[in-house]
C-alpha cells in the first residue's frame, strides 16, 4: 500500500504525473506547467488521443520528458458537477494507472482541499490487494508504487480532511482482509482473536464461548455450531466516544459471522461452495466499522456484536426436524439447516437488547441467495420497522456509493414461517425468501428501531470498480460510518 502525502504543487522529475482534467477546461496550474516543460507534448497528446475530459476517460503519454516515465490524464467530467464520489473514482483510476511506477504525483491543485482528500481516498481504497498466500508471483506483476503525493495549493487543509478518511479506509481494509481469508485460517476462534486487535484503538473487546452461551441459553446459535469441530464465539466491541454530558443509549451493529457455510445436513451443492468462506461478511463489516469509528474517534457510543460459527454436517450436526429454544425463549423448528444465519442473529440480537438497551439495531448478513435474484449485485436489501432509520441508512449509502433498496415486511409474509410444532420455523418457502428471512429476524426485535441489510449480493464482487477491486468489497463499512457521522454524533 503506497504512502500518501500532501504537497504544494510542483512538477515531479521522475515517476508518474497524473493530471485531473475537467471537461472542456483549459490547461492550468500543474497541467500548464507540464505542458510548458514538455514543449507542448501534453496538449498534442491529448488532442491525438481525442481526450475531452469526460468522466472516466483517460490517456497516457509515455516518457513525455527526460526522467518522467509517464503523464496520465484522467477525465473528471463537468467541473461544476464534480462531487466526492467523482473525485474518489478519479483517484482510484489514478492508482491503477501509476501502480507500476515507484512514485507518483497527482495534480489536485485545481480542486478544493476536501475533493483533493477524496482523490487520495479513492487511490487508497483501490490500492487494496490480498496477496498473503501468493508465494510465486513474478516481481514484474506486483505493484511497485511506494509513494503518492497529492499536489494541492492547500496541502495542509487537504491533509487534515484526509485524516478521518484514512481511518475509514483502514476499517475497510480490515473488513476486506477478514472476508478474503480462507475458512481454514479464519475460524470463529481466529476471527474473535482478530477482534482483539481493536483494543489498541481504544475499543473494549469481550469474547464468550460455548460454555457461557449454554449457560445463557443460546439454543439457536448453538444448534448451528454443534456440527462443527470449531467452537463458536460471540464478540462484543464497545466504542464509547460520546462526550461526557452528551451520553445517550448506544447504537448497535450486529453481524452474521458464519466462517464457512456448507449448509449443514441440508448440504449445499459442490459448485461454488467455496464462496461460502465469505458468509462471515456481515460480522467482518461490523468489525471494520468499529475500527473506522474508533480510528477517527467518532463522538458516539457504539456497540458492535458478532456471532461467529461454522455450519458443518457431521454426526453431531443439527437435523431438519429439530426444535431449538432461542435465548429469547421462543422455539424454532429447523426445516432447513442451511437457513442458519437467522438462527445466529436471533440470539445475538436478543442478547444485545437485553444487555445494552440500544437506541437502534442495524444487522448485516449474507442471509439469502434470494436477495441476489431480487436486486442483483447492485444494491443490498434493506428491511426496517422504522422509516427514519431506514432513510438514514439508505441516504448514507447513496452518499458513499453503497446502495440499498428498501424491501417490504408484513403479517402476510410472517405467516409463511408459522410452524405446527414450535413458535416458528426457520424457512418460509421459496416465495419472497429474503422477506421471510427478515420476518424471522424481526421476531427477535423487542420493540427497538431496527434495520436489516441483506448483503449476500454486495459483499463480494467479481469485477473491478474504480475504488473497489474485485473480491471482498467491505460493503456497509463506509455506509454505516457515514450514517453515524451524519446523524448520531455531537
Ligand atoms: N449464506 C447463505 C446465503 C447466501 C447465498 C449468501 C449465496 C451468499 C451467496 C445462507 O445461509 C443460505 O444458505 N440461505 C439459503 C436459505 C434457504 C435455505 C431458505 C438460501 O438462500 O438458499
Ligand atoms: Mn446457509
Ligand atoms: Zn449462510
Amino acid at each position: 500500500m503506497p504512502d500518501i502525502t500532501f504537497v504544494k504543487p510542483a512538477l515531479p522529475r521522475s515517476g508518474a504525473l497524473v493530471l485531473l482534467l475537467a471537461e472542456g477546461a483549459a490547461l492550468a496550474g500543474l497541467a500548464k506547467a507540464a505542458e510548458e516543460a514538455t514543449g507542448g507534448a501534453v496538449s498534442r497528446g491529448l488532442e491525438a488521443a481525442k481526450f475531452k475530459g469526460t468522466k472516466g476517460q483517460s490517456c497516457t503519454l509515455w516518457a513525455p520528458s527526460a526522467g518522467l516515465a509517464k503523464i496520465v490524464a484522467i477525465g473528471l467530467g463537468k467541473a461544476d458537477a464534480l462531487d466526492a464520489q467523482g473525485a474518489e473514482n478519479a483517484g482510484g483510476s489514478a492508482q491503477v494507472a501509476v501502480q507500476q511506477e515507484r512514485e507518483a504525483v497527482i495534480a489536485a491543485d485545481g480542486l478544493t482541499p476536501t475533493l483533493a482528500a477524496s482523490v487520495a481516498m479513492g487511490a487508497r481504497l483501490r490500492s487494496y490487494r490480498f496477496d498473503r498466500y501468493r508465494t510465486t508471483e513474478k516481481e514484474e506483476d506486483k505493484p511497485k508504487l511506494e509513494r503518492i503525493a497529492i499536489a494541492s495549493a492547500e496541502a495542509t487543509k487537504a491533509k487534515a480532511a484526509f485524516a478521518p478518511m484514512q481511518a475509514i479506509a483502514d476499517g475497510v481494509f480490515l473488513t476486506r482482509d477478514l472476508v478474503s481469508e480462507p475458512p481454514n485460517v479464519l475460524t470463529p476462534t481466529e476471527m474473535a482473536e482478530r477482534c482483539k486487535a481493536l483494543e489498541k484503538l481504544g475499543v473494549e473487546v469481550d469474547i464468550i464461548g460455548p460454555r457461557e452461551m449454554k449457560r445463557l441459553g443460546f439454543g439457536a446459535l448453538l444448534g448451528v455450531a454443534q456440527g462443527s469441530a470449531q467452537e463458536p464465539r460471540m464478540v462484543t466491541m464497545k466504542w464509547m466516544g460520546a462526550p461526557k454530558g452528551k451520553k445517550q443509549k448506544p447504537l448497535a451493529f450486529i453481524g452474521k459471522g458464519v466462517t464457512f457455510d456448507t449448509g449443514g445436513i441440508s448440504i449445499k451443492p459442490a459448485g461454488g461452495m467455496e464462496d461460502m468462506k465469505w458468509d462471515m461478511a456481515g460480522a467482518g463489516t461490523v468489525i471494520g466499522l468499529m475500527a473506522a469509528l474508533a480510528g477517527r474517534k467518532a463522538k458516539a457510543d457504539v456497540i458492535g456484536m458478532v456471532g461467529l460459527v461454522e455450519n458443518m454436517p457431521s454426526a453431531t450436526a443439527q437435523r431438519p426436524g429439530d426444535v431449538v429454544k432461542s435465548y429469547s425463549g421462543q422455539t424454532v423448528e429447523i426445516i432447513n439447516t442451511d437457513a442458519e444465519g437467522r438462527l445466529v442473529l436471533a440470539d445475538v440480537m436478543w442478547y444485545c437488547q437485553e444487555k445494552y438497551d440500544p437506541r437502534f439495531m442495524v444487522d448485516l448478513a449474507t442471509l439469502t441467495g434470494a436477495i441476489i435474484i431480487a436486486l442483483g449485485h447492485e444494491r443490498a436489501g434493506l428491511f426496517s420497522n422504522d422509516d427514519t432509520l431506514a432513510t438514514h441508512v439508505k441516504e448514507a449509502g447513496s452518499a458513499v456509493g453503497e446502495k440499498a433498496w428498501r424491501m417490504p415486511l408484513g403479517d402476510a409474509y410472517d405467516k409463511q414461517i408459522k410452524s405446527d410444532i414450535a413458535d416458528m420455523k426457520n424457512v418460509g418457502g421459496r416465495p419472497g425468501g429474503s422477506i421471510t428471512a427478515a420476518q424471522f429476524i424481526q421476531r427477535f426485535v423487542n420493540g427497538k428501531p431496527w434495520a436489516h441489510l441483506d448483503i449476500a449480493g454486495t459483499a463480494w464482487s467479481s469485477k473491478d470498480a474504480p475504488t473497489v477491486p474485485k473480491g471482498a468489497t467491505a460493503y456497509g463499512v463506509r455506509m454505516l460510518d457515514r450514517m453515524v457521522a451524519d446523524h448520531y454524533e455531537g
